[in-house]
């Protein structure tokens, strides 16, 4: 982990206003939405900022949805019972200050999203974590975590939560006491 922490958006504390990725869609999305669709309980927006300054450097927002089983290759498939719909959280939106990209925000936002689908889903049953890679280069980046492309929905990307619980179980044990 570097020198930043993530913690919830809050309208009133962080600074937007400057943010660029270099994409207008999320720029505008942390800028004008975000506050709004937690407002209004659509997506929660988790920022990352540095200590003492609250300019935020990156950000994801989450949301619940679903995923419909036939897209699940075969062992997903068996493992998601008889239902259509599978739960899911969807990491909606990704994005990191240009002048800050390659540090590692962008995967430390992705960690902390799935920790929080882990751990929602010990409450409340949500069996995977989807995001849409925005271009095809984007897709080797997530596969580097574990993510997998669905079968009929080009781009969009899963993981289970299992997994993400297995690789959280994994790296506690590893961790000298
Ligand atoms: C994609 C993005 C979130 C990555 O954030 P980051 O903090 O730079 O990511 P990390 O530091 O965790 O990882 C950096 C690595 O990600 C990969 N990567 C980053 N952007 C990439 C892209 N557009 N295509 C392919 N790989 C990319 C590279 O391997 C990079 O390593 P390098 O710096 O050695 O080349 C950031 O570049 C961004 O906001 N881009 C614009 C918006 C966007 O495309 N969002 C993704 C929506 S799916």
């Amino acid at each position: 982990m570097g020198d930043w922490l993530i913690e919830l958006l809050d309208e009133n504390k962080h600074e937007r206003a400057l943010f660029d990725c270099g994409e207008e869609d999320l720029n505008s999305y942390l800028q004008q939405k975000a506050a709004r669709y937690a407002e209004k309980n659509i997506s929660v927006t988790y920022v990352a900022t540095r200590e003492g300054d609250c300019g935020v450097i990156g950000f994801c927002a989450v949301a619940a949805t679903s995923v419909e089983r036939a897209d699940l290759n075969d062992s997903f498939r068996r493992r998601a019972g008889r239902y259509k719909q599978v739960p899911a959280m969807i990491i909606g939106q990704l994005a990191v200050r240009r002048a800050d990209t390659s540090q590692g925000v962008g995967w430390s936002l992705v960690a902390y999203a799935l920790r929080l689908a882990e751990s929602i889903s010990r409450q409340i049953g949500v069996a995977l974590v989807i995001l849409d890679a925005r271009d095809d280069k984007l897709i080797q980046y997530y596969e580097r975590y574990g993510f997998r492309e669905l079968t009929r929905v080009p781009r969009r990307m899963f993981i289970s939560t299992r997994e993400i619980r297995n690789i959280l179980d994994a790296r506690r044990r590893a961790r000298p006491s």
